[in-house]
């Protein structure tokens, strides 16, 4: 048995509901509804069910012998159980499987009637194997992880102290003033609202929750961190609140006017800005807010930092830079502020680090934020970057009283902003090998 979900229990459970009226195909416009398996589930979907198996050996779940030897060596493909639980369809007959209680809204997973349509998805496969190696191995043991020891004390913290997404909630050891300022940014929408981090194992999500919205979703390209978040979610009793959705940024499978705050934290430099901000403005609600801290590419200094410290990870990101800020900001179509943090401690904190001299968290957010109140000349050279945005409030939804503007109007104007993002995901598609 893979853990039990929400998806566990039928279509006619109330989360499953409301999961199917948040969610959308990668298209961004697409309803989806529980549907039946393909003839033929595709090999990508075999391979990554055995690849997170020893993940899930904690929770009771399917023997992973049996969907690793599935993988292997397995009688032919049509004659083996379906690894997915459940599969989610668009009326247009595109599929998508819930593996593991996530659904895969990536269109490299779309399927029709037949099997796999064969479409690639275009991330970074070096970056998306490093991620899901690291957050695969956390996740197979969360129980004495220091992230989830953070979680659980800030959860004590709420129910004192009342305090929310303040100073002892930040965690970016290098980015704590941009981290800072997007959440006290977002804080007046968490309470109630619907919360979506953008890529990660979920951390925001759930301190979103913590701090009193009533669901939360993470949205990642990698399963592993999903896994990771679940399991975060399952430890601090906030699973059934959490919902993990293997997605892209640039394809968000969110329905449009759905979301109150969204949150990219050191994650919205791995995207097309450009596509990713057409998806904020789609998917939030009128009024609701979006925020990102990131790192910025200083002109020059960049380069000479990488070429001295290296990059901290195999992958091929790159800081934000004035191109890819200006496409955020045009694509959004509302107010998006910026603000560079870290001119002078930056830098010499990320090397000192890689020398193995950490400052203490807290210290080193101290020394930022004062740097920060002393308004320095100089200090538009910070590489740490605070984005802000928010979606215009509808004159609709001011005419009816709404407080969220999930209105049809919104949803008809959005769908013909995103058509020129949507994957390549077709019936007349060519197929990948059945
Ligand atoms: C440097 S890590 C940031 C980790 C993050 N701070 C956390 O909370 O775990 C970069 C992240 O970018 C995310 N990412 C990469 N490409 C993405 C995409 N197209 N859409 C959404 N997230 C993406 C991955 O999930 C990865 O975790």
């Amino acid at each position: 048995m893979w853990p039990k979900t929400r998806w566990e229990t039928g279509s006619d459970h109330p989360l499953l509901k409301s999961d199917l009226d948040l969610l959308c195909a990668p298209d961004g416009t697409s309803a989806l509804t529980v549907v039946p398996a393909p003839m033929a589930p595709s090999p990508e979907l075999w391979t990554l069910a055995a690849h997170v198996a020893p993940a899930l050996a904690p929770l009771p779940r399917r023997a992973p012998e049996s969907v690793a030897a599935g993988v292997t060596a397995g009688p032919a493909r049509a004659a083996r159980p379906d690894p997915a639980q459940h599969w989610l369809g668009t009326a247009a007959g595109i599929r998508y499987p819930v593996l593991a209680g996530i659904p895969l809204l990536l269109s490299g997973y779309a399927h029709d009637a037949a099997g796999p349509l064969g479409v690639t998805a275009g991330s970074s496969r070096r970056e998306l194997d490093h991620y899901s190696a690291v957050s695969l191995r956390l996740a197979a043991d969360v129980a004495d992880d220091q992230t989830l020891a953070g979680l659980r004390a800030l959860a004590t913290v709420a129910e004192r102290s009342g305090t929310l997404l303040d100073e002892t909630w930040v965690d970016a050891p290098y980015d704590g003033p941009a981290q800072l300022r997007c959440y006290e940014f977002l804080r007046p929408m968490v309470r109630g609202g619907t919360a979506v981090q953008i890529g990660g194992s979920g951390t925001h999500a759930l301190k979103f929750l913590l701090a009193g919205a009533a669901r939360a979703v993470i949205v990642s390209p990698v399963v592993g961190e999903l896994l990771l978040a679940d399991a975060f979610a399952r430890a601090l009793g906030l699973a059934d609140r959490l919902l993990p959705v293997a997605g892209t940024g640039e394809h968000l499978p969110l329905a449009a006017g759905s979301v109150d705050v969204l949150y990219c934290g050191g994650t919205l430099h791995h995207l097309d800005t450009a596509r990713a901000g057409r998806q904020f403005a789609r998917v939030l609600t009128a009024g609701g807010r979006f925020a990102a801290a990131e790192p910025w590419k200083v002109p020059l200094l960049h380069a000479a930092g990488t070429r001295l410290l290296g990059k901290p990870e195999p992958v091929d990101c790159q800081p934000i830079d004035a191109a890819r800020l200006g496409a955020l900001r045009g694509a959004f179509g509302g107010r998006v502020d910026d603000h560079r943090h870290g001119a002078f401690t930056r830098y010499p904190a990320l090397a000192l680090g890689r020398a193995g001299l950490r400052l203490p968290a807290r210290t080193l957010l101290r020394v930022m934020l004062r740097e920060d109140a002393l308004e320095l000349p100089g200090s538009a050279l910070g590489s740490s970057l605070s984005l802000t945005g928010c979606q215009a409030p509808s004159p609709l939804a001011a005419e009816v009283g709404l407080p969220h503007a999930r209105a049809t109007a919104g949803r008809a104007a959005d769908s013909t902003e995103t058509a020129g993002d949507l994957p390549a995901v077709s019936v007349s598609g060519e197929r990948g090998q059945r």
